[in-house]
């Protein structure tokens, strides 16, 4: 299983990658805003530089989402994105224009992720466009009282079904469970937020034990 990290945060990157098991990163137009500071003042340029920052730390995908509702459009934004570097992944949302647009790009070599998929029937649409990835948001799905991850099982069996090799991504993970679960449904990826990652690591009867083993180690003369 690959672990991304859900950030445009270049410190979150950074340590999550010197844990030596970060396989790549997605951002969206919301993460990148959280970074971006002062509206107005963070351009288009930076947000490309920005992308090139995270490929220089990170030696896998790098999602980078189009900021267009129009085929035509995100076609010329996302070849001018894929440019940036080979790990870039053009994220477009999974609308009629979206799917037109993964289309494109998987007829020409470049790699997709399609984006707030909620169902497994527009996870079919998007493996049947040529999608590198796809990202079903199993967190806002739990936020309206539906089970996120029963999304998830059935686009692994469908995919499984067809031999498609579209990727699955557990997107908008929320806590350490979303990733336990993932892991049991045999989804490819999650990708996750930093202080999830962190999470992962936490048990308290570890704390405990370590403690004690601290405690006892002091009787030992060095
Ligand atoms: O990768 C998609 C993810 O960033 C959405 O997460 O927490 O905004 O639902 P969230």
């Amino acid at each position: 299983m690959k672990f991304f990290i859900d950030t445009a945060n270049l410190d979150e990157i950074r340590a999550a990658a010197e844990l030596g098991m970060l396989d790549g990163v997605t951002t969206n137009p919301s993460l990148i805003a959280k970074i971006a500071g002062d509206p107005g003042n963070f351009t288009y340029r930076d947000f490309k530089e920005h992308i090139a920052r995270i490929c220089e730390i990170v030696e896998g995908p790098v999602s980078a989402e189009v900021t267009c509702l129009d085929s035509r459009e995100m076609i010329v934004e996302g070849e001018e994105l894929a440019d940036i570097h080979e790990n870039v992944v053009i994220k477009c949302p999974l609308t009629i224009d979206g799917l037109k647009a993964i289309r494109h790009f998987s007829d020409h070599g470049i790699r997709t992720n399609a984006t707030l998929v909620f169902s497994p029937n527009q996870a079919l649409l998007a493996a049947k466009a040529g999608a590198s990835f796809v990202s079903p948001f199993v967190g806002r799905l739990d936020d309206i009282s539906t089970e996120g991850m029963a999304l998830v099982e059935q686009i692994v069996h469908i995919y499984d079904n067809y031999g498609y090799a579209t990727e699955v991504i557990v997107a908008s993970v929320r806590h350490p469970q979303h990733v336990v679960e993932s892991a049991m449904l045999g989804a490819d990826i999650a990708t996750i937020p930093f202080s999830v990652i962190r999470q992962l690591v936490n048990h308290p009867l570890t704390d405990l034990g370590l403690k004690k083993f601290m405690e006892d180690a002091s009787v030992m003369k060095k």
